[in-house]
């Protein structure tokens, strides 16, 4: 399986904070915001990742994260030319995927809590054992913001709505998506929503058509935070800073993970150390290295 991150869109909300530089790599607390994915996506087991930008955008992650090798995983880069929706993220990496089953994350997405590793591992199984796609619910108080889903008594999901006025449920469903290898075809298969756009639910839709999607909650343990607005993003940056001063431990540190994985050795990690020498980050990695 192969990783997509997609951090694209034109972030009018966050203006002027976004008007040179896209929203995924503004900061939360102490790292840029495409780090916490990137994390979910490693945790996940992943080391194959391409990672989708805007036109004056995308060198930015080039020359944040090379070609990965640093973090042990092998990144690839892509331009979205203008927003065509989420799951245009599949036509534009149809020949990075390669015919291999894919999990996207949004570039904005942030999940933090215990058990993320086991839950994306697990469900990366289900994915290439059963042929299901598998997306996360996760309880918010606004759910008509979000894609959200409907369950029968038994808990089966019985539909996604793309932001309904109405929404049947308080289960949204987060920026993490993990697919089949069919998720390409199915793609193309869809056609553009009233927005103009190839719309995710929609690729999530067909496959609850065909009995394939499965929906697994996430519990309470779990955070899943906006970072939509500029008091979101105060929030999470909040809630990231209470945790590592807490625990003297970093939230998506993505060296860390590389690291303790053994994707990475020593020298990257010194590297890393002089690279980030002056901050809490550097500071930080060179205590994980001195454990
Ligand atoms: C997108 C999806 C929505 C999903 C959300 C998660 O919405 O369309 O289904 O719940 O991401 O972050 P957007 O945030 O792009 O409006």
């Amino acid at each position: 399986m192969k990783g997509i991150i997609l951090s694209g869109g034109s972030g009018t909300r966050l203006y002027p904070a976004t008007s040179v530089v896209v929203k995924q790599l503004l900061p939360v607390y102490d790292k840029p915001m495409v780090y916490y994915p990137l994390s979910v996506l490693m945790m996940a087991g992943l080391r194959e990742i391409l990672i989708i930008s805007t036109p004056r955008d995308t060198d930015r992650f080039r020359e944040l994260f090379g070609d990965g090798s640093a973090l042990g995983l092998k990144l690839s880069y892509a331009i979205q030319s203008e927003s065509r929706g989420i799951a245009d993220a599949f036509l534009l990496g149809e020949d990075f995927l390669d015919g291999d089953a894919a999990a996207l994350a949004l570039g904005d997405n942030f999940l933090y809590g215990d058990g993320i590793r086991t839950m994306f591992q697990s469900s990366c199984r289900l994915v290439l054992n059963e042929n299901r796609a598998v997306v996360f619910g996760y309880k918010v108080r606004e759910p008509q913001n979000y894609g959200v889903a409907e369950f029968d008594s038994q808990g089966r999901v019985i539909s996604i709505e793309e932001k309904p006025a109405q929404p049947k449920s308080k289960y949204a469903v987060i920026g993490f998506y993990l697919y089949p290898s069919d998720v390409v075809q199915k793609a193309k298969a869809l056609s553009p929503s009233a927005r103009g756009e190839i719309e995710i639910t929609d690729l999530n839709q067909s496959y609850l058509l065909e009995n394939r999607l499965s929906v697994e909650l996430l519990g309470r343990g779990f955070a899943w935070l906006d970072t939509g607005t500029h008091g979101d993003l105060l929030e999470a940056g909040s809630f990231v800073q209470a945790i590592e001063k807490r625990q003297g431990q970093k939230i998506a540190c993505p060296e860390e993970i590389a690291y303790r994985s053994g994707w990475i050795g020593t020298g990257d990690m010194l590297t890393a150390i002089e690279r980030y020498k002056n901050s809490s980050y550097g500071q930080y990695l060179k205590e994980i290295l001195d454990e």
